[in-house]
């Protein structure tokens, strides 16, 4: 067993039943849930909000890695940090101005702080930043929707990443990720994985988790 750590997107569950869909990746495994919350204007897809990410606090006690894709996350943060977020991820295009600000909010409420790069920016904006967060958060697909093709081209900035991160920063891709994929990118040095289809459409989500952590390494 590899030491990658697993978080699936509830965005492929079933939201009816988002506890036990939650229960059973957690049972069978899973390292983080991860939240993909989207407002319609960033992202041409709306999700679910704080209230949500509260509810789901209160039915595990996995990590909440909570994936904002929105515009001015600067009004939401205190929110989603308040609901029980224990990773809050920002996106780099839709706060480019006020970057350093919002990473010390985050902090400021004892939270770890992401930023997540879309496909068509380079990895070099990150160059500024990455001696001061916890993790990166490479898009392999154009943020918005579950079950996408994985974009190879993307992963390759996880090299770049690797070069000028310190060694503790997390290296999270999202996006088209199975054990095919996955295993792409591990090799280039990512070492948290978001799936949603993958794991949530599995006939055995056991197995499923088991074949992304049984990736050699
Ligand atoms: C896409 C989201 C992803 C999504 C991944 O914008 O950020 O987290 O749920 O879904 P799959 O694994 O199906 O590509
Ligand atoms: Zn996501």
């Amino acid at each position: 067993m590899n030491n990658i750590i697993i978080a699936p997107s509830i965005l492929s569950s079933d939201f009816a039943n988002l506890e036990s869909e939650i229960k059973k990746v957690e049972k069978d495994g899973a390292d983080w849930i991860h939240v993909d919350v989207m407002d319609g204007h960033f992202v041409p897809n709306i999700t679910i909000g704080a209230p949500v990410v509260k509810s789901i606090r209160k039915v595990t006690s996995l990590p909440l890695d909570v994936h904002l894709m929105i515009e001015t996350p600067e009004k939401y943060i205190k929110d989603f940090a308040n609901a029980g977020a224990d990773i809050i991820t920002i996106h780099y295009e839709a706060c480019a101005n006020n970057i350093n600000e919002l990473i010390n909010l985050i902090k400021s409420f004892g939270k770890k702080v992401g930023i997540s790069i879309k496909p068509k920016t380079p990895a070099s904006v990150l160059t500024p930043y990455i001696n001061n967060i916890d993790l990166i958060l490479i898009m392999t697909v154009e943020p918005g929707f579950g079950g996408q093709k994985f974009m190879p081209d993307c992963a390759e900035k996880i090299t770049e990443i690797k070069q000028i991160a310190p060694k503790q920063v997390i290296i999270e891709v999202d996006g088209g990720i199975n054990k095919e994929t996955a295993k792409y990118c591990i090799l280039r040095g990512a070492n948290a994985l978001v799936a949603g289809s993958y794991i949530f459409s599995a006939d055995n989500i056991k197995e499923a988790i088991n074949s992304l952590k049984d990736i050699k390494v």
